[in-house]
């Protein structure tokens, strides 16, 4: 069976205001297999996220491949990329990307819409195969009582429950996860963590994340670090996968 995501010597360089180049990743590799969780430490600005988005066929590398399933994304058309990413990955944004006057199940059950897995007229009445799904995960993650209350007026930490299981509601193979637990105080943390964990351990999917807290990073069983747009194991000097 294929790795469900692997990266081979992925660059990524931005053009910056003055004209020259910034490279954000320099020839990174990473392959990860199924229900492995792999975390992605490093500091702000290291390439935490890009290396996510570039995972999820979000963003599209300099050079390098990206297969997910096996599948190659540079010779697929954008919206067989799409289709592939929708059906495949599950992600977590670092800055949830809820839509703030749907409900808080209309959010969890936006993969279905975009997915067109049925129709999803307002989400309300959803029932069904999908429509279980989403009851499901939102009382995984604590929030069937406010399953109909608009996103805008979550706590922090309701709406990483939420994007959690909005990532989770199509049983994606693979679930990218770019800072979790960020702007949670130190329990709250903990809960979205544990409620991370073992969401993909029950679900058999597996899981990147990036994150700077350490604490969060060494529950992964696979442990990387970004530094200088190169991938380390944790700890050591050289990089993880040599190019
Ligand atoms: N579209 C872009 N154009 C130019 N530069 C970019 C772009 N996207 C990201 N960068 C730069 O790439 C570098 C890596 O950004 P990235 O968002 O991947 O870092 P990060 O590790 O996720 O940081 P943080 O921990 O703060 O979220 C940063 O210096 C950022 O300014
Ligand atoms: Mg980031």
């Amino acid at each position: 069976m294929s790795p469900v995501l692997e990266l081979d010597r992925i660059v990524r360089r931005y053009p910056q205001a003055d004209g020259s180049e910034l490279t954000v990743l320099d020839s990174v590799g990473l392959g990860v297999e199924a229900g492995e969780t792999v975390s992605v430490a490093g500091r702000s600005g290291s390439g935490k996220s890009t290396l996510l988005h570039i995972a999820a066929g979000i963003e599209t590398p300099s050079e390098g491949t990206v297969r997910l399933g096996g599948q190659d994304l540079a010779g697929l058309s954008d919206p067989e990329r799409s289709r592939l990413r929708g059906r495949f990955v599950g992600l977590v944004f670092q800055f949830f990307h809820l839509v703030p006057y749907l409900t808080v199940r209309e959010n969890v059950l936006l993969p279905a819409r975009i997915a067109g897995v049925r129709r999803v007229p307002d989400g309300e009445g959803v029932s069904g195969e999908v429509g279980l799904a989403a009851d499901h995960l939102l009382a995984a993650v604590g929030l069937t009582g406010r399953a109909r209350e608009p996103a805008r007026r979550l706590s922090g930490g309701e709406m990483q429950r939420t994007a959690i299981a909005r990532a989770l509601l199509l049983g994606p193979a693979l679930l990218l996860a770019d800072e979790p637990t960020g702007n949670l105080d130190a329990r709250g943390a903990r809960v979205v963590a544990d409620l991370l964990f073992r969401l993909v351990r029950e679900r058999d999917a597996a899981l990147v994340l990036a994150t700077h807290d350490l604490e969060l990073a060494a529950r992964a069983a696979t442990r990387l670090r970004l530094r200088g747009g190169r991938l380390f194991a944790d700890g050591a000097a050289k990089p993880a996968v040599s190019p």
